[in-house]
């Protein structure tokens, strides 16, 4: 899968961009706020609707124009497509999503076209953050592999709003314990399939993990991936709800489910202990990575396809070994795009790999004649 070209209109910081790419490395190459990491963003909205960042739609509009229009054309199996996304965020916030000129019904139906992996700086927080940022790395990665993941999940969440909102009822005496019944019934279906489509995933994602540890740390760590307390069976699930009914009706929210999970990152070195207690700097940068590049593979094994790669800035963190060995890896899987402010030090892995340099600041900002969409 190839990302071939992509066209930007009144997004961020670019009134008009057109770009090309070639099959194997682009480095977009610039200096702080230059506009590189908004080019990975826009890619990134179009695989999946939303920005990378957590950016609202409204913050993706040019200052001071009433909407953006970015486009990119992929090649897959031989053929071009094309993804288009038109926001208008004046009055009302309209969105017009399209695939080869048809449009289609939501953001999530984007999912699972053009399909990408993102490296970031900000993923050292799946390591060091709490539990919601390890199931958002989870839940977003399984997302991407089956929109119905996604689908069950948001299900999910407005079954739980509605249990939440009764347990609140019941607590001003508006409701009684047994229309809670319901609810249970429905979470405890969703639930326990969710949690179960996690737990299915990590077992096939540990050994890939695994080895992309060992391939960008050099082979001596090894870890366990875990969850918690992730019951997938329903008949469990149905008595844990029930057991914790009137501490739920205390609290008024539902304190059991996999948007309670916890996904754990086990050292398999006797102590079982989490590598968030337990790994240098070094070897929490290393996972991160690994967790990304084991991403590209399950995602490569699964949907018969490789994702493309879109890196910001987290090259420049890494030593000089680990620098090269990441880079030739990337070179060796695929399309990727790389963001940083400098090629010190990366000099021989773009002349090695005949990369793409585009020098962010010489790319024009101004409106050129190609006009809106
Ligand atoms: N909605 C917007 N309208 C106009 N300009 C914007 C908008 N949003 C962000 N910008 C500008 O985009 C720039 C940031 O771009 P970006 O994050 O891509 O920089 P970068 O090249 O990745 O920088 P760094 O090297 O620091 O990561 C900022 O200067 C900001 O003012
Ligand atoms: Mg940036």
């Amino acid at each position: 899968m190839y990302l071939r070209s992509l066209q930007l209109h009144h997004y961020r910081n670019y009134e008009s961009l057109n770009l090309e790419f070639p099959d194997r490395l682009t480095f977009l190459i610039g200096e702080n706020g230059s506009g590189k990491t908004n080019i990975l963003e826009a890619i990134s909205v179009l695989t999946t609707g939303k920005s990378f960042r957590g950016a609202p739609d409204q913050e993706l509009v040019q200052q001071g124009f009433p909407g953006f229009h970015i486009q990119c054309s992929y090649e897959w199996n031989n053929m071009l497509h094309s993804l288009e996304m038109g926001v208008q965020v004046q009055d009302r916030l309209q969105r017009r999503i399209k695939k080869d000129g048809k449009v289609l019904p939501s953001r999530a139906s984007l999912i699972g076209n053009l399909v990408a992996v993102v490296f970031s700086p900000d993923d050292l927080s799946i390591v060091q953050g709490g539990p919601t940022e390890r199931r958002r790395f989870l839940d977003a990665l399984l997302s991407h592999r089956d929109s119905a993941y996604l689908d069950a999940l948001l299900k999910y969440n407005r079954a739980m709003r509605q249990r939440n909102a009764t347990l609140k009822a019941i607590r001003q005496n508006k409701a009684r314990l047994t229309d809670l019944d319901v609810w249970d019934r429905t979470l405890a279906e969703l639930g326990s399939s969710i949690t179960g489509q996690r737990q299915r995933f990590l077992k096939e994602y540990e050994p890939i993990l695994n080895q992309s540890i060992a391939q960008i740390s050099g082979g001596r760590d090894r870890i366990r991936v875990s969850l918690f307390p992730g019951e997938a069976l329903q008949e469990n699930y149905r008595k844990a709800l029930a057991e914790r009914r009137m501490r739920d009706v205390a609290t008024g929210s539902t304190s059991f489910g996999p948007h309670r999970d916890r996904l754990l990152f086990l050292c398999q070195d006797g102590s079982d202990r989490d590598v968030q207690f337990r790994f240098s700097q070094g070897q929490k940068r290393s996972l991160v990575l690994a967790l990304r590049v084991g991403q590209f593979y399950y995602l490569k094994q699964y949907l018969g396809r490789s994702p493309i790669l879109l890196i910001d800035d987290v090259i420049r963190e890494l030593d000089y070994h680990r620098r090269d060995y990441f880079v030739d890896l990337l070179h060796k899987c695929g399309q990727a795009f790389f963001t940083t402010p400098d090629l010190d030090g990366l000099e021989e892995a773009v002349q090695s790999t005949g990369a793409r340099i585009v020098q962010v600041q010489e790319l024009p900002r101004k409106e050129n004649h190609a006009g809106p969409h």
